[in-house]
């Protein structure tokens, strides 16, 4: 297994480009399973979630290139709609292929995905919400059985809570499904608005993009015939990059961007002190003077991103003062705390509140990534600890980031990929 050596301390500079969103690539992925077209999707991370979701395409059937951030994906070889344990168990998005499979081909068979490190992560919302659509579910043997002989017709679907991948699977479903589906308490996430936007230039009548509440008009199994698409810049792996900046204290800019996407991590940002230059395509984050405490509570976008409560939990560590982090979206998502301590950090859990105690200084040593987003947190306080740090199991943070060891030597930073 491989693991990132960093001689820490040292200021960053320059310039380095995000890539598309993992989160926006992935159901981009499985709704070309509703193509009657070869579809074309470019500015893909070449990350290993895209990669297995890719490999579970052709395991199914399906054909597809990948090369140079491009794939070209063909699903009408499509001869089985299981999606086995194998696949489902390294990466649990594989669940967006459950909606298209069965809106497509009647009947889809997918192993239930199983918790990760950072919850039990149910899918309780995707199926009642399919049975509300006429799909006949069964759990046997680990796996969700789904039927649909008469095909999915619309439906009035109310989430008890906000789900993306729940949203993303049953948008999917409605574009070829019998009659209207409104979906309400819908999520908003810029990576379920480019899904939308791509079905309705596929062909599908959707209402209320970007909003809780969606509609759609289904094409009662007319395949659709899909643009080229360009994949989203990645918000989170941005907000990343902006906290390596910003942990260092240095200047560094962010390029091929979407601002927009970015405003809840950016207000934080400014809350803490530090100026950033918000340009059309690029943000340059420059040093504070003095680096505020803040307080944080991850919600469902707009609010402040899940997905960036490891990383800032990170920089509060230098903070002057306690931070308050609150996470409010999963259960066990403190995994970090524990390998931060370890760098020095002093942090009290209590429940799903941290306190984060700052300045802290750290020190160098060895860690072990548990998730994804965790993972990256360790990076960053390795990259200002004292000394040299070890992050061990980075095959977590192979799965959503795309060469980040070379991004960081880009910026100037001492890491190196070796093996164990
Ligand atoms: C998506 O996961 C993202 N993954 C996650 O990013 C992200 O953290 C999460 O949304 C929240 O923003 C992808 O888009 C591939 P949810 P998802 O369904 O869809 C509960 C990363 O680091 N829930 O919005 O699985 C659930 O337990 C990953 O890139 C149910 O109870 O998250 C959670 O508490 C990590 N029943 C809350 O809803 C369900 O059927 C939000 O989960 C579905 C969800």
């Amino acid at each position: 297994m491989d693991f990132l050596k960093i001689e820490g301390g040292k200021k960053l500079s320059g310039k380095v480009k995000i890539s598309g969103a993992k989160n926006a690539a992935l159901p981009l992925i499985a709704s070309t399973i509703l193509a009657k077209n070869s579809v074309e999707i470019s500015n893909l991370p070449d990350v290993k979630d895209i990669r297995t979701l890719l490999n579970l395409l052709e395991i199914l059937g399906a054909k597809y290139s990948f090369e140079k951030n491009r794939a070209i994906i063909d699903t009408n070889t499509i001869n089985s709609t299981t999606a086995i344990y194998d696949i489902v168990r390294t990466m649990r998005a594989s669940i967006l292929v459950l909606g298209p499979l069965l809106v497509r081909f009647g009947h889809c068979e997918v192993s239930l995905p199983g918790g990760c490190a950072i919850g039990q992560r149910p899918i309780d919302l995707h199926l009642k919400a399919l049975e509300s659509m006429g799909a006949s579910i069964e759990i046997k043997n680990g796996y969700v059985i789904t039927k649909a002989k008469n095909g999915l017709k619309g439906a009035h679907i109310i989430f008890d809570k906000v789900t993306v991948t729940g949203t993303e699977n049953i948008v999917m479903a409605a574009a070829l499904a019998k009659g209207e589906t409104t979906i309400v308490n819908a999520a908003k996430e810029p990576e379920v608005v480019q899904l939308c936007e791509v079905l309705k230039s596929a062909g599908v009548e959707i209402k209320g993009i970007g909003t809780d509440e969606i509609k759609i008009k289904g094409t009662e199994g007319e395949l659709l015939c899909f643009d080229d698409i360009k994949v989203i810049p990645d918000r989170i792996e941005a907000g990343t990059y902006l906290c390596a900046g910003a942990i260092t204290n240095s200047e560094i800019t962010v390029k091929d961007v979407e601002p927009f996407h970015m405003d809840a991590i950016i207000t934080k940002l400014i809350q803490m002190g530090y100026d950033l230059d918000v340009k059309k395509r690029e943000i340059t984050i420059k040093s504070a003077q003095k680096i505020k405490p803040v307080e944080i509570i991850t919600s469902e976008y707009p609010g402040f991103p899940t997905d960036m409560q490891a990383q800032f939990m990170a920089l509060a560590l230098k903070a002057e003062g306690v931070s308050i982090i609150e996470e409010r979206l999963f259960e066990n998502r403190f995994m970090h705390v524990s390998e931060l301590m370890r760098f020095g950090a002093n942090i009290h859990l209590k429940g799903n509140t941290a306190t984060v105690n700052g300045p802290t200084e750290l020190f160098g040593t060895d860690v072990m990534a548990t998730d994804l987003r965790a993972s990256s947190a360790l990076v960053l306080a390795g990259l200002t600890a004292k000394g040299t740090t070890k992050v061990h199991r980075i095959y977590h943070l192979d799965r959503g980031y795309e060469a980040l060891e070379k991004k960081l030597k880009i910026l100037g930073a001492d890491i190196e990929r070796l093996k164990e």
